[in-house]
């Protein structure tokens, strides 16, 4: 890091399923590649998030202990990197009222995941409504510049943005703008439906299911009924889709014209992903089995990171509640 400045990088995901392609190719990997270019970074869980889409106590302590471990396991080094349960750096709450006072309503009015709910006529509570206002409490909180997540979080960054510049305008320039981070090639990773890749529609490639129920997810991908020898066009394929994550360009273009030659079963195609999939995440997986029984080495890497999270949460907070008018105790 001599050339570059260093930035403080940050991200999140709320522990309210088990990890999937989606996750690792949207998300993940980009907080391996900030973490390997020297970069400040905090990756934590957001479980408050998560109590927005869930209401099982044994599920959410059990999922947050679990993408605790995957994230271990998928080599996020806490040696390098502040890792820590949302819940435990309970500054973020403090900061994120202070930033409901600054925002206006319209804001998070027009934020999807609210106003799709209100759309479909499905009652929301408060929570999901200033579920924004939270992740930008969680961003701004250890002055991120820089947010890797997936395109579908690309609003939650601008709303954050926002929220920072309502703030510093009344108070002056307190609070840090954030970028988000999200590389072109993998904007959108598609699911087994084609559809977005997510828990929420139960069409997902997951990280570290049993190898079975990782080669029966890949082979329920859905194809067209187009016979072998027809010519295919790979751009319309969510197979070549979810193929292309794992080969080099070379590969993908060499894939791409047998796509379109002809001749290509699809079942070659999912056998060709299953084991691109198993060569790619097989040690990962493995680390993911030794964890299991180390419970307690996960919990004093979350600790461990929460302190250091807290170490700039708190001067940032008293900044905060200075230029507010709120004396610090
Ligand atoms: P899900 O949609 O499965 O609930 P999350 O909302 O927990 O996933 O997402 C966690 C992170 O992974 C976010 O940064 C999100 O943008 C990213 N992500 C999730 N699904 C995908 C996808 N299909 N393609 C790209 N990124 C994704
Ligand atoms: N809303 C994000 C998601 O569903 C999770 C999240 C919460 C987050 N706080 C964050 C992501 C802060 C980045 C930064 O994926």
């Amino acid at each position: 890091m001599s050339s570059e400045k260093q930035k403080v990088v940050l991200s999140g995901i709320q522990p309210s399923g088990n990890l999937h392609l989606g996750n690792y190719f949207g998300a993940v990997r980009q907080y391996l590649q900030l973490l390997d270019s020297g970069h400040r970074c905090y990756y934590f869980l957001a479980n408050y998030h998560a109590l927005t889409s869930m209401r099982d106590r044994a599920r959410l302590l059990e999922q947050t202990k679990r993408t605790a471990a995957d994230y271990l396991a998928l080599g996020l080094d806490p040696a390098r990197c502040a890792i820590y349960r949302q819940s435990d750096l309970t500054e973020v709450c403090e900061l994120q009222w202070i930033l409901t006072t600054v925002t206006p309503m319209g804001l998070l009015e027009r934020c999807h995941a609210y106003k799709d709910k209100i759309q479909q006529g499905i009652p929301a509570d408060h929570g999901l409504f200033a579920y924004p206002v939270l992740q930008a409490a969680d961003i701004l909180i250890v002055r991120a510049d820089l947010v890797p997540v997936g395109q579908d979080q690309r609003q939650h960054i601008e709303v954050t943005r926002d929220i920072a510049e309502y703030f510093n305008s009344s108070y002056g320039e307190v609070l840090n703008l954030p970028d988000p981070y999200i590389p072109d090639e993998v904007a959108v990773v598609p699911g087994r439906d084609g559809r977005k890749m997510s828990k929420s529609y139960n069409n997902t490639i997951e990280l570290f299911a049993p190898e079975e129920e990782v080669r029966s997810q890949i082979m329920s991908i859905v194809t067209d009924s187009a016979a072998v020898k027809e010519p295919k066009d790979p751009d319309r394929s969510n197979l070549y889709g979810i193929l292309k994550l794992f080969c080099r360009p070379e590969e993908n273009a060499e894939w791409a014209d047998r796509f379109r030659r002809g001749g290509l079963s699809y079942r070659e195609v999912k056998q060709a992903i299953f084991a691109r999939f198993m060569e790619k995440f097989g040690p990962a997986r493995r680390r993911r089995e030794e964890l299991e029984s180390q419970p307690e080495l996960v919990e004093q890497v979350l600790l461990r990171g929460v302190e250091q999270a807290r170490a700039v949460a708190r001067p940032l907070v008293k900044e905060v509640r200075e230029a507010v008018g709120i004396p610090n105790p």
